[in-house]
């Protein structure tokens, strides 16, 4: 399929990209925790705190799997310890184009440090789970991921202008669709 997939740590702003792309490349934009939130009739917290971890997990597999059987074309934004399901890799590649927005500790740190709406991060210590987190996840975020964006220090613009130049140098843009942006 040829869905842009989305794939980095908590606060990297999948779902701000997602939506910007969306825009930029006239394609719909759904969210696996939107998509999940919705299924479940709660909020993520909720599902950590009533269900747990597990079982949000096993949630996001069959929304990666049900995502393959909805029509294709979209920008696809994924919760952040996704692909650390060694199974999801898989759907994620079938699903497309797997684009990891990479960033540092400390600039997740400075964007979530006031959010309550990360059940992981809500801990003595944020800087440093935020630390620990990422140093295992980092290396399966690369072996999952197509292309890679460093997303620290830059503005918005400049994330969706390196993106999109990614996209199109490595042809996973169409013709039609490389020429929308200017
Ligand atoms: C999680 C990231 C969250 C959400 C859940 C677990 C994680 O998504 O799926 O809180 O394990 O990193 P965002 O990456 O969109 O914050």
């Amino acid at each position: 399929m040829n869905n842009i997939v989305l794939i980095g740590f908590m606060g990297c702003g999948k779902s701000t990209v997602g939506i910007k792309l969306s825009y930029k490349l006239r394609r719909i934009v759904e969210d696996t925790d939107k998509l999940i939130e919705k299924k479940a009739g709660k909020s993520i917290s909720d599902i950590f705190k009533e269900e747990g971890e597990p079982y949000f997990r096993q949630m996001e597999t069959e929304c990666l799997k049900e995502l393959l059987h909805t029509k294709d074309e979209k920008i696809l934004a994924t919760g952040g310890g996704l692909p650390m399901r060694k199974e999801n890799h898989v759907l994620l590649k079938q699903l497309g184009c797997v684009l990891y927005l990479r960033i540092s500790p400390q600039c997740v740190y400075e964007r979530l440090k006031n959010d309550t709406s990360r059940p992981l991060l809500q801990c003595e210590d944020p800087l440093d789970r935020i630390r620990s987190l990422l140093a295992q996840r980092a290396p399966v975020y690369e072996e999952a991921a197509d292309l890679v964006i460093d997303v620290d220090g830059k503005d918005m613009e400049q994330i969706i202008t390196e993106i999109v130049q990614k996209l199109r140098d490595y042809g996973y843009l169409p013709e039609e669709e490389s020429s929308i942006s200017k």
